[in-house]
């Protein structure tokens, strides 16, 4: 079976799961969409079809990403409030994933589901929860992001490095945590961690003590690097790692505590944050680079996470990758639900 064959009705819940050859044909039909973007090729590849969008938590670049998408494919995003749908949730009654799931299969060509860290009650529990949507659906689950993976987000950000750096492999990157006042989720970071590791990339993950990221994801990154030739060094100092960067990312996310009590103690965690400062992404900082890129998923906390003259400045590359959303999820949403051979010319690089 081919690749394109292999990845027809084939789910995306996190980078991790998906080899480097379809990653690649992913970025590869991206790539060719963004350039070509409205050819008769790709316009109709989901002509007819409704990808249907189950938001938890609220989005402004993927709600509009994953519609635009639809659009352009040819088809139609629907979106969905699950507070609207009686689902069962926690306590109380209603219907189950399993029923949901499947009752919308027969009405969707894909499902996206979105649900971040304050609809939860212990980390993991959104991951969970998308793969018990994809436990039962028999067509494609997206994750939009989880609390734990951002998939689409990962391959834009590759995307978008690559479009202006070539070639990832011993190409130095700094994610450094930031101060931020709204206590950020695990899954953007944990994503471009995940796949920069998979790129041959040498990372550098700067936080304060007290922030660690997920120690599954971070020995998945360590295979990576050993995989792919690459490295992973965690430090604790706001300073040192901007020297000889390439790319920086600088983003707050919230700490292994953040669910004491079983439920998400926002404020708690803002407080903490607001307490370090001194962990901001600022022109003298970047100074101390190899000229590099800033890179962020946005929404970016301006004046906590990275200074205006550095988010707005010439090495700011966030809009490219806000656009490239679009284009990796097209690539995304064609590859694994347009029916197959609809458009094989569509598919050939
Ligand atoms: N980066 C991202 O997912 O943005 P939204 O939360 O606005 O969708």
């Amino acid at each position: 079976m081919g690749i394109v064959e292999r990845l027809h009705g084939k789910d995306l819940l996190c980078t991790q799961d998906w080899s480097i050859e379809e990653i690649e044909t992913v970025l590869a039909l991206a790539g060719r969409m963004k350039q070509d973007r409205f050819a008769p090729a790709f316009t109709s590849l989901l002509k007819h079809r409704t990808f249907s969008m189950l938001f938890y938590s609220p989005s402004l670049r993927t709600r509009q990403s994953f519609e635009c998408a639809a659009t352009e494919l040819g088809g139609h995003a629907q979106y969905l409030e699950p507070r609207m749908m009686r689902l069962k949730s926690g306590g109380s009654a209603g219907e189950t994933i399993e029923d949901a799931a499947q009752v919308m299969s027969r009405y969707a060509c894909g499902l996206g589901i979105r649900i971040l860290e304050d609809q939860i009650g212990a980390y993991g529990e959104g991951a969970a929860l998308i793969r018990e949507y994809a436990r039962w659906a028999s067509v494609p689950v997206i994750s939009m992001a989880d609390d734990r993976f951002h998939p689409c987000q990962g391959l834009a950000d590759i995307m978008g490095l690559r479009e202006h750096l070539g070639d990832l492999r011993g190409k130095k990157l700094l994610i450094t945590w930031a101060s931020g006042a709204l206590a950020r989720s695990w899954c953007s970071v944990q994503e471009t961690l995940l796949l920069a590791s998979r790129m041959g990339m040498h990372i550098t993950l700067a936080y304060p003590e007290g922030y660690d990221l997920d120690p599954e994801v971070i020995a998945w990154a360590e295979d990576n690097c050993l995989a792919s030739a690459g490295s992973l060094d965690i430090i604790h100092d706001p300073y040192s790692g901007y020297a000889g960067a390439h790319v920086v990312y600088s983003r707050n996310w919230m700490s292994p505590q953040a669910y004491a009590g079983g439920q998400f103690q926002k404020q708690r965690e803002i407080e903490r944050s607001l307490a370090l400062p001194e962990w901001i992404c600022d022109a003298e900082r970047m100074a101390r680079t190899e000229n590099a890129l800033f890179i962020h998923p946005m929404p970016v906390d301006r004046g906590y996470e990275v200074t205006d003259e550095v988010a707005s400045g010439q090495r700011s590359i966030i809009y490219d990758i806000a656009e490239n959303r679009l284009h990796v999820q097209k690539a995304v949403m064609a590859l694994t639900m347009a029916e197959l051979p609809a458009r094989p010319e569509a598919f050939q690089g």
